[in-house]
């Protein structure tokens, strides 16, 4: 199929994406969960090439703002995969999402331009959830962060040999998750490299059944996400790269709080079985910890990346 860059002329969306904590102690790559706290962004069609990009909010004056951009390489790359030609871009991203904290900005970004690009090419191309679940692992090398920011709840990620795939739950509304922020970042670059080649049979053996359960405790037996939220894949071999993340879990868990490192971290996530916990949680890390930490009390997000499309004009309308 041969396709016109032109035949885009006028378009423009508007992308909504949720944050995520991927993990959730004893998930690695696996399990994720949606948070209500948000990117949005809009792209629009020009007819200069290239792409500009205005960031207002999280990565205002810190992420680049030209084709080098990583929602700007999203949509290059979800166009590339279908073979169209990319258009000139104009990009207004407001963003919400902490940067660098465990909490899937780069996830979310890499969505924010898939969803744009399947927003621009609507009636022109078509994508399956799956072929999107596939161009967003491209570029994050993990499915756990980009499933729950594309579909929203709870989310089982696997991968085959056919690609990704993903398995969406609906949390139990008892569930209420807090996020606790710090100050400092992490680089999940340096998380990864922190990581064994292999592990004991019998810490897989342990994961194993701590995350089939978060599965029942996450969606039916919130009083069971203490004993569900334990792990040994991963965060003991990234503790010493996040002292104060692992002593204030260590605090929280042992107060009966579901504390585990959001994502690769430095985050905290505290998986609570009902609203009030959240406040007994947050007050504990405000009184224990030697820097500053935001409490974030969010709600599960349940519809994951939304585009709308905000005006298309055919190739051939005059100009007024
Ligand atoms: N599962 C990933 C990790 C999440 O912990 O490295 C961060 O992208």
């Amino acid at each position: 199929m041969t396709f016109s860059a032109g035949a885009l002329r006028g378009r423009s969306v508007q992308v909504k994406v949720p944050a995520t904590s991927a993990n959730l102690g004893p998930g690695f790559d696996t399990l994720g969960l949606a948070l209500a706290l948000y990117d949005e962004l809009q792209v629009s069609v020009r007819d200069e090439p290239g792409a500009t990009v205005d960031v207002i909010g999280v990565g205002a004056g810190e992420v680049p703002t030209d084709e080098t951009n990583l929602v700007v390489r999203a949509i290059a790359h979800t166009f590339e995969s279908v073979g169209h030609p990319l258009p000139g871009l104009s990009l207004v991203a407001r963003n919400s999402i902490p940067h660098g904290r465990g909490m899937g900005s780069s996830g979310a970004a890499i969505v924010s331009g898939i969803m744009a690009a399947k927003g621009l090419l609507e009636g022109v191309v078509e994508f399956d959830a799956q072929s999107l679940l596939a161009l967003a692992n491209d570029m994050e090398g993990h499915p756990d962060n980009v499933a729950p920011a594309l579909f929203g709840g709870l989310t089982i990620a696997w991968v085959t040999p056919e690609g990704p795939q993903f398995k969406k739950l609906i949390v139990h509304r008892g569930v209420s998750p807090l996020v606790l922020v710090p100050s400092h970042v992490m680089s999940t670059a340096l998380a990864r490299s922190l990581q064994p080649e292999s592990v004991p049979h019998e810490d897989a053996v342990f994961n194993v059944s701590r995350s089939a359960l978060l599965v029942a405790a996450l969606i039916q037996s919130p009083e069971l996400l203490h004993a569900a939220t334990e792990d040994k894949l991963h965060q003991s071999y990234r503790a010493s790269a996040m002292p104060e993340t692992n002593r204030l879990i260590t605090l929280l868990r042992a107060r009966g709080f579901a504390a585990v490192v959001s994502g690769a971290g430095p985050s905290i996530l505290v998986l609570c079985s009902d609203p009030s916990q959240r406040l007994a949680a947050a007050e504990l890390v405000a009184s224990e910890a030697e820097t500053d930490w935001q409490p974030l009390m969010l709600a599960v997000d349940f519809k994951g990346a939304t585009v709308t499309p905000l005006a298309v004009e055919s190739a051939d309308t005059p100009a007024a």
